[in-house]
């Protein structure tokens, strides 16, 4: 996640900040009722790539560039009003279902993927995805040829909440080979037993074998959109990595790295994190077991 608003400083009630001064006003977290996705994209997507979200694409084109095969149904939970980790992941996955909690972040990827090649909201994350990927000039054809990639791979957009158990149903239990979430079970609650359980519920949904990408912001309890703070659980490296080996994911293939971005201090985080994984085969092993 990135961000180009300018501002007020000196006004976060987060750990890892300076705290407000003992006269100033320390503003109480948002529910994502109160959520306004046009705001989001303004205060974080407005200024082009900027250099944390430079790290977290590359991360994620880098994993899914090491896989032997191709995705069959990837998910992006909590896609907010964003298109850029789908338009990553649109070259490694047949298909591709987007969930959020807010409708109107829906209404906006809704939007996006109808309005065709004449919505340039996205290009210059297409440009960066393709630079990462080639050497080759990103050309305007090539940059129209993965979004239309994208919008031919997106098929469903989703409600959903991650604090249901089955957060997209019964019949999503175990269904998704890969799994990216950026920046949203961490932005659900301070409390981090909330964040336990929605990572829980959410990766549920992923199979077993399957692949998860995650983004996170690192010891930060609260994070600017305009001038609302909304909430944050306070993760660190060793939370991540703990949540990951409790659902089941193969140790030897965690990875959790840190990364630094000290350009967005004054919105309450100056680091973020990005982890990756798979999920072990637990049936084939009880039936090998078994036999
Ligand atoms: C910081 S934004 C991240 C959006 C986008 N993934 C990005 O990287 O810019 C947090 C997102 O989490 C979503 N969200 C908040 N609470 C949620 C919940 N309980 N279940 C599912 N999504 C939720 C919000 O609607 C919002 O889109």
């Amino acid at each position: 996640m990135s961000n180009s608003s300018g501002l007020p400083l000196g006004r976060i009630a987060s750990k890892g900040t300076p705290a407000a001064g003992p006269c100033q006003h320390v503003p109480e977290v948002c529910d994502y009722a109160d959520w306004h996705a046009t705001d989001y994209i303004d205060a974080y997507y407005g200024g082009g790539v900027l250099p944390d979200e430079q790290r977290v694409l590359a991360y994620q084109l880098g994993l899914m560039e090491s896989q032997p095969l191709k995705f069959g149904r990837a998910l992006e939970y909590g896609c907010g009003p964003t298109l850029h980790r789908a338009i990553a992941a649109s070259r490694y996955a047949f298909r591709i279902d987007m969930a959020d909690r807010v409708p109107g972040n829906l209404a906006q990827i809704g939007a996006w993927l109808k309005a065709g090649p004449d919505n340039t909201d996205w290009n210059r994350h297409t440009r960066y995805v393709l630079s990462c990927e080639s050497d080759l000039a990103t050309s305007a054809r090539r940059v129209a040829r993965r979004e239309e990639l994208t919008r031919k791979a997106i098929r469903n957009l989703y409600l959903s909440d991650a604090r249901w158990p089955n957060p997209l149903g019964e019949q999503r239990r175990h269904f998704y080979d890969l799994i990216v979430s950026g920046f949203c079970i961490d932005a659900i609650s301070q409390d981090q037993r909330v964040w336990r359980e929605c990572m829980r519920n959410m990766l549920s949904m992923l199979s077993e074998g399957g692949v998860l990408v995650l983004h996170a912001l690192h010891r930060c309890s609260a994070y600017w959109v305009g001038e609302r703070l909304y909430p944050n659980a306070d993760l660190s490296k060793d939370d991540v990595f703990a949540s990951l080996l409790a659902n089941d994911f193969v140790r030897a293939t965690i990875d959790v790295e840190i990364a630094p971005c000290p350009e967005n201090a004054r919105y309450g985080y100056s680091c973020v994190l990005m982890a990756s994984g798979r999920k072990a085969w637990r049936r084939r092993h009880a039936a090998t077991t078994l036999c």
